[in-house]
């Protein structure tokens, strides 16, 4: 499906990763790239509507089952309204939270087991891979901290997304080690960022990396590149840089 290049990024709640995806989004912006941001569970209006249900402390009795299937209900929607047609248009799509986060948080957390969750991608989402996915993990016990934090200072009677934080930490320790599970059995896509540096050194390490990445697509110049002078891309198929 992929013409454009799709970028996923994955964590535990309180682990940095969206304020990396905004600043890596300016990033590439600046460097001429078209870029289509998006996250998950949301990004679509049905999926704002199930991230809502799924996130509000006030949501209980909800299965596992059901929990995972609505989580691939929002996937399945951004996918066919954002991921799919962003792609096809060339563009870098990074997503906050991927297929990782359900085999991480239903798999893992809930202890569903990674082969539900597989199969269901197979069914949900075709398949789709991102061909890079950033897992930030920053040390266990400041990100929980982190994001309880933020959650008490933003919850409001109208908007509280705390129900996943508010698991207990034996919860979290099972996300954590289903993480590093998934990340040790695709090391060709998955790269783990050690989340124990500044913002802006996190960043500099990110930007680095995907920016060969995309070289290496073809969807930036190689660095030899001089402007105003054109060049063979590796891949002309997934050329998208225009000079
Ligand atoms: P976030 O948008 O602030 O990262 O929060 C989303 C929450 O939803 C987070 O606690 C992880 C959880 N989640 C799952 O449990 N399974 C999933 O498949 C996804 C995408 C998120």
């Amino acid at each position: 499906m992929a013409d454009g290049f799709f970028l996923t990024f994955e964590g535990l709640d309180g682990s940095g990763k969206s304020t990396q995806l905004r600043k890596l989004a300016t990033h590439l912006q600046a460097l001429g790239l078209g870029v289509t941001v998006t996250r998950q569970p949301g990004g679509t209006r049905i999926g704002d509507r199930i991230r809502g249900l799924l996130l509000d402390s006030k949501t209980d009795h909800l299965a596992p089952q059901a929990e995972l299937g609505l989580m691939f209900s929002d996937r399945a929607e951004c996918i066919a309204e954002v991921i799919a047609p962003a792609l096809h248009g060339g563009n870098v799509v990074l997503c906050d939270r991927f297929t990782d986060s359900t085999e991480a948080y239903q798999g893992g957390g809930r202890q569903l087991g990674s082969e539900i969750v597989l199969q269901m991608h197979r069914t949900m989402c075709g398949g789709l891979q991102p061909d890079l996915t950033l897992l930030l993990l920053a040390d266990f016990d400041q990100s929980l901290r982190r994001a309880r934090r933020r959650n008490d200072r933003n919850a409001t009677a109208e908007h509280d997304e705390a129900r996943f934080e508010r698991e207990d930490e034996a919860f979290h320790r099972r996300v954590y080690d289903k993480y590093r599970e998934i990340a040790a059995r695709e090391p060709d896509r998955v790269v783990v960022i050690e989340g124990d540096q500044t913002i802006e050194a996190i960043h500099r390490q990110i930007s680095t990396l995907v920016d060969e990445k995309l070289r290496a697509a073809g969807l930036l110049p190689t660095a030899s590149f001089t402007p105003g002078e054109k060049q063979m891309p590796e891949n002309p198929d997934k050329a998208r840089f225009t000079p």
